[in-house]
């Protein structure tokens, strides 16, 4: 079975972790958190070439806290796109804010700008563009038409470690940036996550809501919650992250290939503008129907190739959500997207010859039909 994406672990996170139950240390409950978190945050903060870092527990735990920190209330309301993984709109009902679903722009699978411009109401107090499959979102013209607006910017770039945007890393484009380390990432913690910011008061704001908004002993000065990182994790993180720049090499590599081999076959390739790095977190195709799509998966299937659809229903329309009453909301590009993109393994465990099967079985497999 080839897996769509599937943590790589070695002897140095066994290692790492050792360490830390060796020396009995497992968290640390202040707001700058244990020795490996702060260590884990300093390297992060490096390599996103960003001025802070505070890692919580998982993507999730980032873009609430987020939210939380920037004031986001009930009453508020926070534009996200619907085809994304629920975990972005989920941030904003768990703060009991009111997300607003907007669209995409096809060619890219992000939301697109200009559909945000039209949700804008004097109650909108937050955006979240999501990164998808690891591709950053049109950053410029979103945080232009939000500074106008005094609207907040939390990117969603759960899926884009390591990409970038205009020479920035995705997660550095926003006020805050959310980033997640479950484990099919691009690299892991185990589950995890991490907030990039700037901002230092921010950043102190953060790291106190992670730890039920104490500054200093028991003092809940903000309403917080536990949203912190364990040692064990940041110590595998500190691990996985020099191991990142090789892991997105063979990914970029992969995906090279793949476009290669797939140029020409009639369906649409993924595509990264001038200005961009993608992280290729997921190489994603789309097919001129869902019968196609479906075809394709199927064959993927029975030979054992873990091509997934990400997502299979828009947010909006899932039965939470739809409970809500969100599921009247129309929106035509993330409903397409949903029934004929599909999600092509290029993960570093992905070698030639899988990329070589992959094509061969799209290239059959419209053929017959
Ligand atoms: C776009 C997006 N947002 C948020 C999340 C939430 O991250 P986590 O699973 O670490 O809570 C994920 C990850 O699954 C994601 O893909």
């Amino acid at each position: 079975m080839i897996p769509i994406n599937k943590p790589i672990l070695g002897h140095e996170e066994k290692e790492a972790v050792m360490r830390v139950l060796e020396s009995g240390v497992l968290t640390n409950a202040s707001a700058e958190g244990g020795p490996l978190v702060k260590a884990f945050e300093k390297e992060l903060a490096k390599f996103m070439k960003a001025k802070d870092a505070i890692v919580v527990n998982s993507g999730t735990a980032a873009l609430q806290v987020s939210l939380l920190a920037m004031n986001v209330k009930p009453g508020d309301e926070v534009v996200v796109p619907s085809f994304t993984f629920a975990a972005t709109a989920g941030a904003v009902l768990l703060v009991g804010a009111r997300p607003v679903f907007v669209d995409i722009d096809l060619r890219t699978y992000n939301m697109d700008p200009d559909a945000f411009r039209k949700a804008i109401t004097n109650k909108t107090k937050a955006v979240i563009p999501v990164d998808l499959y690891g591709l950053p979102a049109e950053m410029d013209e979103i945080r232009e038409e939000a500074e106008k607006h005094g609207i907040a910017v939390i990117e969603d770039a759960c899926q884009s470690q390591g990409a970038s945007y205009k020479g920035k890393m995705a997660g550095t484009l926003g006020d805050a940036g959310c980033l997640s380390f479950y484990p099919g990432k691009v690299m892991t913690t185990g589950e995890g996550g991490a907030i990039i910011t700037d901002d230092e008061e921010l950043a102190e704001k953060m790291r106190m809501i992670r730890t039920h908004g104490q500054m200093i002993g028991y003092d809940s000065i903000l309403l917080g919650g536990n949203f912190r990182m364990p040692e064990i994790e940041a110590a595998i993180g500190i691990v996985q992250l020099k191991k990142l720049p090789a892991f997105l090499e063979k990914r970029a590599r992969n995906a090279r290939m793949l476009m290669e081999r797939l140029s020409g076959e009639g369906l649409f390739l993924p595509e990264v503008p001038q200005n961009c790095v993608h992280n290729w977190y997921l190489f994603t195709v789309r097919f001129s129907s869902e019968k196609e799509r479906e075809a394709v998966r199927e064959r993927m299937r029975k030979e054992g190739i873990g091509a997934t659809v990400y997502y299979p229903t828009p947010v909006h329309r899932l039965p939470y959500y739809n409970s809500l009453g969100y599921g009247k909301v129309e929106l035509p590009n993330s409903e397409l997207a949903s029934k004929t993109v599909l999600s092509l393994p290029v993960n570093p465990l992905v070698e030639e010859r899988d990329i070589d099967r992959m094509s061969e079985i799209i290239s059959q497999t419209l053929r017959s039909i």
